[in-house]
């Protein structure tokens, strides 16, 4: 094996560090392992606000696990109310830009304001503790304050991110049952109008569940309001109580559910609770962030991913931290919006994802060169493997070789950063998320559990809960157990492969189930054969991920048509539509081929590995013997030969 650079921290930055050196870090993680109960009961004590304290750190009815049972907590109390008695009363809490380029600075006294506010709105609709809201807005500051305004009543929210389709969202507030809609008239995205409100309404009038629609005004364009059902945000503002005092909720009140794709075509409800996912998200930010008072800290995901609800939203205000906003496209009105970001605001912390990162590879060097970002100290990266080139591009050109990188691995799953490293310790090799956080008891295995040795290749796994682990998936117990806990009994299966090295550094090499990462975002390959195959034309469909210079994985897919006399490029861009229609437009095919038959074991099965191998390495090589028809791989190698 190849021996990679390393990078170790410089001692400047090790000097300032919240944990210094590899003996700083090492004393932690031996602390945890050794007791994680007394370790996580001390971190809940010095980092959150209890109303009441819990009677046990940790109970467990395995797989389910309790953190901290019997205390009473708030996560909106935590973000916001408890920093007002000190020097953040003034300090800003969110720094955000706009996409036409309009500002807004929020102190944390000001949020507290906004989100008192909003919760007495969504009260005087009736929603109680327990009760369901979803959120389906572009990147405004009312949307963060309408998820600490529902954490501030103990309304489970749900974010969908606006780039899903109506039925996408209609899945999941009937999957919910959700009372409330919370969303905007629409978003900018590269100057032109997301519109947002039209796909609630096309989702909402399937949905009799939903009893209020909430709409902030954002681009002022002509939208429907339904009497009775739909009210304007400003509307029911005014004259609102600036006073809410926040529920004292349990430790495990579910904070809130957000849906991730799965390895069947309907995707999981994760439900995170509050104390354990709210103390998770607290620590790696200070750990893995190295934050400090002064920093101005961004992080470009959006916050209908799970990056952005702990490293947007509760990660950072809970640790008092400036989180900064942006709303639109990195690359309008030009390649360098996010330079002249980091350029205006002095960005300190710059959290991004390898997508992102190649895309701006691409772009070529003269946009970052042309800005002063001498203010960076840190740099991040998340959501998919970091290959080597890019990470060495993102180190010289955007950290001018002075910043070190926090390659953070982790899941929806997980609420919180598992294996990265804390970046005053821990030596860096680009494309390794290096060692596991404090707490994280982390292995490679064979699928029997055993532990593989160094450098050898198998299945990542987690050997006991931690604070952040997903509870359960909304509304099926049953399917969280299996997926996770099922297949190496007590052992948490990532889905991911990966191997550690001499150094017990580890190194993620991608899903080994049926999900693909496109942009960093996870889509199921089942989701989007359902999809196709709900498409009248459309006999059986196979999706695979394919490799992607930029993305990552791009989607293909391979098409049986019922019988019939079709313009194939006219059904392929129908296809595209078509997904677009049911998912989202960030799941549109990038490839699509007809074929008069799919590979099919003699019991009947689609063989997507052989799929995956030939759009990969366009041969095949794997085992064939169980293949009924070896003329239809035969035919479609021959056919990508061709493209
Ligand atoms: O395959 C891993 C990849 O993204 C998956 C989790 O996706 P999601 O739940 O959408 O969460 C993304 C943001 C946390 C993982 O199973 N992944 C995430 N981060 C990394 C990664 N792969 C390699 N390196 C990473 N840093």
């Amino acid at each position: 094996m190849a021996t990679s650079p390393v990078y170790p921290p410089s001692p400047e930055f090790v000097r300032r560090a919240q944990v210094q050196g590899m003996e700083g870090y090492r004393a932690l993680y031996e602390k945890a392992a050794a007791d994680p109960e007394a370790f996580w009961s001390e971190l809940a004590e010095k980092e959150l606000f209890w109303f009441e304290k819990w009677t046990k750190p940790f109970e467990t009815d395995y797989p389910f696990v309790k953190w901290f049972a019997g205390g009473k907590i708030n996560a909106s109390y935590n973000c916001i109310d408890r920093h007002l008695d000190t020097h953040r009363k003034n300090k800003v809490a969110i720094l955000w830009e706009g996409e036409p380029g309009d500002q807004r600075q929020i102190s944390y006294q000001e949020l507290h304001r906004l989100v008192c506010r909003f919760a007495n709105v969504i009260k005087a609709r009736g929603l109680k503790p327990g009760d369901r809201a979803i959120i389906y807005m572009g990147m405004v500051p009312e949307l963060p304050v309408a998820l600490l305004a529902c954490a501030r009543l103990g309304v489970i929210h749900s974010v969908v991110f606006g780039g899903f389709s109506a039925e996408a969202l209609k899945a999941r507030i009937q999957d919910l049952a959700a009372q409330l809609v919370i969303t905007c008239d629409g978003a900018w995205r590269r100057g032109k109008e997301v519109r947002l409100k039209d796909a609630v309404d096309e989702a909402v009038a399937e949905c009799p569940c939903v009893r209020n629609v909430i709409v902030y005004r954002r681009t002022g364009g002509a939208i429907h309001m339904q009497d009775g059902r739909d009210h304007w945000w400003h509307a029911l503002d005014e004259g609102v109580s600036e006073i809410c005092p926040a529920e004292q909720l349990d430790s495990e009140h579910p904070l809130y559910v957000l849906y991730t794709s799965g390895t069947t075509g309907k995707p999981k409800g994760i439900v995170h609770t509050t104390a354990g996912y709210l103390l998770h998200a607290t620590v790696t930010m200070k750990w893995v962030f190295d934050l400090r008072d002064e920093d101005t800290y961004w992080c470009t995901a959006d916050i209908g991913w799970v990056t952005g609800h702990s490293y947007i939203v509760y990660g950072p205000l809970s640790a008092g931290a400036t989180t900064m906003m942006y709303e639109g496209a990195p690359d309008f009105p030009q390649p360098d919006r996010f330079w002249r970001l980091i350029e205006k605001y002095r960005v300190n912390i710059f959290y991004t994802s390898p997508t992102a990162i190649r895309a701006f590879v691409r772009q070529g060097d003269q946009w970052p060169n042309a800005h002063d970002m001498s203010s960076l100290r840190l740099l991040g990266s998340v959501g998919e493997p970091i290959n080597p080139a890019a990470w060495e591009w993102y180190h010289k050109t955007i950290g001018n070789r002075r910043c070190p990188i926090v390659d953070t691995w982790w899941q929806t799953e997980t609420g919180a950063i598992m294996i990265a490293p804390m970046p005053g310790a821990v030596p860096l090799k680009p494309g390794s998320g290096t060692l596991p956080m404090p707490g994280v008891i982390a292995d490679i295995v064979d699928l029997k559990g055993r532990p593989l040795p160094a450098n050898q290749e198998g299945y990542l796994v987690l050997r006991k809960p931690w604070p952040g682990v997903a509870r359960t998936l909304w509304g099926d117990a049953e399917r969280y157990k299996e997926q996770y806990w099922a297949r190496i009994p007590g052992v948490y299966m990532t889905g991911d492969a990966a191997r550690r090295d001499e150094d017990g550094y580890y190194w993620i090499l991608g899903r080994v189930d049926d999900v693909m990462n496109v942009s960093g975002h996870r889509l199921s390959t089942m989701e989007i054969e359902s999809a196709l195959v709900h498409h009248p034309a459309v006999a059986e469909a196979a999706v695979v991920g394919k490799p992607h210079e930029i993305t990552g994985q791009a989607i293909a897919c391979f098409v049986t048509l019922k019988k019939g006399d079709w313009n194939h490029e006219e059904v392929a861009e129908e296809l595209r539509k078509w997904v677009a229609h049911e998912i989202g437009s960030f799941a549109k095919p990038e490839q699509i081929r007809f074929t008069d038959a799919l590979p099919k074991t003699r019991s009947g099965k689609i063989m997507r590995r052989l799929l995956r191998e030939i759009v990969t390495s366009h041969a095949v090589t794997g085992d064939v013997t169980t293949l009924e028809d070896l003329s239809v791989i035969t035919r479609l190698a021959a056919q990508q030969d061709e493209e």
